[in-house]
């Protein structure tokens, strides 16, 4: 089946046209599609949307479907797929300060864990008219552009990650009991080297991460700052404008993502995703 492959932005990103998600993927397409996710980062896959079953098939191909924190997101028959329902059903679902919603921070799914999730498949089932976009960041590409003094000032570091944390704009949604067990405190590296590509980037969660180990918080806190200020320039992101059907597979570890929460009210917005396993970050 002839398909293409085509960069969307200088930054990141690859649109993959002329593929049936649906239908099973030749060896010669898988290992076309996994080289360019480890080189772009970011596939957007145009498509109808799946079921659910043949979503969970399809990203097979590039991983190990796991078990996600929040069970009342999940999908009765296939509970490794999650069903992510963002519509503002009334008015006053929609917050005035929309910094007050935990999608529009900055994040990469899953640091609260040892083991965080290498990558994500997000497929929208319903788009608003507008807004919704969902923003990109290039952790690598940030990595590599910041200036030397900065780089060996955090080479050494390591960041405890919390399933919340002060320093995020919005609070996380309440835990049951299970789920609480499961999000014990974890520290990773702040720069991180890529298992497959080994290239480094920063891995800082500016919802999850809490603090640098070892540092008072007013020092760790001036250190995320910067870091942070550094990340959300302009010329390390990427936003993508939903389609209906459209399949975003992204790279966790190089990647950071946040929503664009202004869409109209009663306006369905919904995404089924699927997390893959990763390794202890390095
Ligand atoms: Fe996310």
């Amino acid at each position: 089946m002839p398909f293409d492959i085509k960069p969307v932005s200088s930054v990141m990103g690859a649109r993959v046209t002329g593929l049936d998600l649906s239908q099973p993927i030749s060896d010669t397409a898988e290992n076309a599609l996994k080289a360019a996710f480890l080189q772009y980062h970011l596939l957007c896959f145009e498509s109808r949307p799946l079921s659910v079953e043949k979503f969970l098939v399809f990203a097979r191909v590039f991983g190990t479907p796991q078990l996600q924190l929040l069970s009342n997101l999940q999908d009765n028959n296939f509970p490794e797929v999650s069903i992510l329902n963002s519509t503002y059903k009334t008015r006053h679902d929609k917050p005035k300060d929309l910094a007050k919603l935990r999608l529009s921070g900055w994040h990469t799914d899953d640091s609260y864990f040892e083991k965080p999730a290498k990558a994500t498949l997000l497929q929208a089932l319903h788009v608003p008219d507008k807004g919704g976009q969902t923003r990109f960041i290039n952790t690598r590409l940030a990595y590599e552009r910041m200036p030397e003094a900065v780089k060996n000032n955090v080479a050494k570091l390591e960041a405890t990650h919390c399933y919340d944390t002060v320093r995020a704009a919005a609070r996380a949604q309440k835990l049951t009991a299970e789920e609480q067990q499961k999000t014990n405190d974890v520290v990773h590296p702040l720069i991180r080297t890529h298992e497959e590509t080994g290239r480094q980037a920063i891995y800082l969660n500016p919802n999850r991460t809490d603090h640098i180990r070892g540092k008072s918080r007013k020092e760790s806190d001036a250190i995320l700052d910067v870091l942070y200020a550094w990340l959300i320039k302009k010329d390390f992101q990427y936003e993508h404008n939903w389609r209906r059907g459209d399949l975003l597979l992204w790279d966790n570890r190089c990647l950071l993502h946040s929503v664009n929460v202004d869409f109209p009210v009663g306006q369905r917005r919904e995404h089924q995703r699927i997390l893959l396993q990763g390794t202890r970050p390095v």
